[in-house]
């Protein structure tokens, strides 16, 4: 999916990435690590902040991801690596991003004790995640999923691809396990983004996320090419092209404390 990912879902999570950065208060000079960096959007952003010479490194647990990153942004410094087992010494980084990438993992506080490790006293953690319940878009294309998909089929597989989207929506929750991990202050707010995009983009953006992914795997190519048609003839029917679609993102910075 790395490929589609860049084409439909990076130019969206750059814009916000842009924010991230600016919300970190990236200085000239800062060294930053971007954890679950993908194709490297956010790196990409910190770098422009941070300034050409300085050390910036994305992260990502998928070499798909990180090729195509590669690719599209050769100048980026990229790196296999899970978030729980950083290949970086104490103190290193002056700033963390980790855009839409904590409700993925395992054990988030695991992954933050990491962060935290490679993150100087005194520097920042930032952190995105999507901040809404489902829209119509979203709406309509489960509704399309759940005809061919059981719901406990399709909450076992979401369980296993995003453990915490549901904790990691809730603002105040966000503020909770950020202050449990130890950062002081902690300042989470939402923010409301304008998308727009062709139908036919959209619907590609939901076959590569998580549910998409789940079903293709579990239809095999026979069935799952007459349900692409299927949703893309309600699409067209419902909505029109291209769509407009407004979703809210929850940004967080929180500081590692001097002492
Ligand atoms: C939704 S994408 C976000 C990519 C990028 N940050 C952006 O804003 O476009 C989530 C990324 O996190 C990565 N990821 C998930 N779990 C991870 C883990 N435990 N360690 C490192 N990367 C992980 C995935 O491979 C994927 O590239």
């Amino acid at each position: 999916v790395a490929a589609e990912y860049e084409r439909v879902h990076a130019p969206r999570t750059a814009q916000i990435g842009a924010d991230l950065v600016t919300v970190a208060g990236v200085l000239p000079g800062e060294r930053v690590l971007d954890v679950g960096t993908g194709t490297g959007v956010v790196a990409e952003a910190a770098q422009r902040a941070a300034g050409e010479k300085t050390l910036v490194v994305g992260v990502d647990a998928s070499l798909p991801m990180l090729l195509e990153g590669r690719r599209v942004r050769p100048a980026s410094r990229l790196v296999a690596s899970q978030a729980i087992d950083l290949p970086f010494r104490d103190a290193r980084f002056d700033v963390v991003t980790a855009a839409f990438v904590l409700t993925h993992f395992t054990k988030y506080d695991t992954a933050l004790h990491e962060i935290l490790r490679v993150l100087t006293r005194g520097g920042r953690l930032a952190v995105s995640v999507w901040g809404e319940r489902e829209d119509e878009f979203q709406r309509t294309w489960r509704e399309q999923v759940e005809q061919v998909a059981t719901k406990e089929m399709l909450r076992g597989a979401m369980a296993k691809a995003m453990p915490w989207e549901d904790r990691f929506r809730d603002p105040r929750r966000l503020e909770e396990t950020l202050r449990e991990a130890g950062l002081r202050p902690v300042r989470v707010e939402r923010r409301q983004y304008r998308f727009e995009m062709s139908l036919e983009d959209y619907v590609i953006s939901r076959e590569v996320a998580a549910s998409g992914r789940f079903l293709r795997d579990m239809l095999g190519p026979r069935m799952w090419e007459p349900f692409r048609e299927r949703v893309r003839t309600l699409f067209r029917e419902r909505f029109p092209d291209p769509l407009v679609d407004f979703r809210d993102v929850l940004l967080a910075v929180g500081t590692k404390p001097v002492s």
